[in-house]
């Protein structure tokens, strides 16, 4: 039985909806990154399944238990928030202590729970420290230690990461989640970095909104993304926009735009004549000479990060095209070349042309 479940979950402020019919279920013991822009409403799915704001209507279920009317002391769940604040004026381990000794647990108990946390984090000879004395990561551990004391089974993240810088981000994303597997706990780890999202998660749900729009595995959601917005939020794409020429053949689709300009992408239901948006993640665009180009294009601005060239080339009417070349090829191109660009055709997806137009579909705030 799934460990947390959301059904129907709905809450306003005002004319804000922060969850709108919000529904996702959790396994046991699984670790599932909550991926959505800024106020697609994470926080407030936190707050809900902790028991600290209360839905408009919806259910919320724990262990196959209706907690929806609990208070948060009655829930076997924990969250550590966004803006986690350890108490300046205690030590690691007061602040540890913290935890249990609101919620009344023998005196015995905590001191047993404390030494093995401290442990757990790591910070036993920190255990005196005052927060200010601690790095990030080690305010960080210190934090999760706390909301640990409490002995959950459901852990709740809300952006763990995100104030720490980037080195520290990338080290503790391994520890979070095998720590988190060491204790067989289940876990919503909320955050917008979809690199994050990828590395750890068991499963990924996206949300907009307030609303789960995709849900699987890391894979899934970046391979077979079900909308614009999922493909560029999850790995960023490059977009195409025309009409579908032919779509028979059960092998791959072509796209005609109104200039004449065609390319192809993978197989699709969508009907011939009908307007669609091919969507081709960025790490799928690769820099081809002109005899294997889908399309030609200038190189407008070329941006070294690192690892990778960060490539911005204008492709005239069909418009931009974002592409990323190892940094071993950084030599081979240079502002104003003029560069083929191909991709994988059964990795490139198509959809039919959003509503509200695509700009609006892609939309982050
Ligand atoms: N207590 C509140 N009063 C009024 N509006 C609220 C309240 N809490 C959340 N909202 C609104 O609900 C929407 C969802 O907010 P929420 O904090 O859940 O988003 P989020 O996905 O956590 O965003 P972020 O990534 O910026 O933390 C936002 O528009 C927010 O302004
Ligand atoms: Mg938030």
């Amino acid at each position: 039985m799934p460990s947390i479940i959301l059904r129907d979950i709905k809450k306003s402020y005002g004319e804000v909806v922060a969850a709108d019919d919000l529904d996702l279920e959790v396994e046991n013991g699984e670790y599932l990154c909550l991926l959505g822009p800024t106020g697609a409403g994470k926080t407030t799915a936190l707050r809900i399944i902790a028991g600290l704001t209360k839905p408009d209507s919806g259910q919320v279920f724990l262990d196959g238990r209706d907690v929806t009317d609990l208070e948060p002391e009655e829930r076997n769940a924990v969250l550590l928030s966004q803006r986690y604040s350890l108490f300046p004026t205690m030590t690691v381990a007061e602040n540890i202590l913290f935890g249990p000794s609101i919620r009344k647990v023998p005196e015995l108990d905590s001191r047993k729970t404390l030494v093995e946390l401290l442990d757990l984090v790591r910070l036993t000879k920190r255990a005196d420290s005052y927060p200010r004395e601690l790095s990030g990561g080690m305010q960080q551990r210190n934090a999760l230690a706390r909301a640990l004391a409490t002995n959950p089974d459901v852990l709740l993240l809300d952006e763990p990461l995100r104030a720490l810088d980037a080195r520290l981000r990338i080290d503790l994303r391994h520890e979070l989640r095998s720590l988190a597997k060491a204790l067989g706990l289940t876990v919503i780890h909320v955050t917008h970095d979809q690199e994050e999202a990828m590395v750890m998660a068991d499963r990924i749900a996206v949300i907009r909104n307030g609303h789960i729009v995709q849900i699987g595995t890391p894979r899934e959601v970046f391979d077979d993304p079900v909308s614009p917005f999922v493909a560029n939020f999850v790995g960023q794409s490059n977009f195409f926009v025309g009409n579908i020429l032919c779509s028979r053949d059960g092998r791959m689709t072509t796209v005609e735009d109104d200039k004449g300009h065609v390319v192809f992408a993978r197989s699709s239901e969508i009907p011939v004549d009908s307007k669609a948006v091919v969507a081709i993640k960025v790490g799928n665009t690769r820099v081809v000479k002109r005899s294997d180009a889908f399309v030609m294009g200038t190189v407008e601005r070329t941006l070294f990060e690192g690892r990778v060239v960060h490539l911005d080339v204008n492709a005239g009417e069909l418009g931009r095209f974002s592409v990323k070349l190892p940094a071993s090829r950084r030599d081979q191109v240079a502002v104003g070349d003029e560069v083929g660009l191909n991709w994988d055709i059964p990795k490139a997806s198509v959809f039919p042309y959003p509503e509200g137009g695509l700009e609006e579909e892609l939309r982050v705030d």
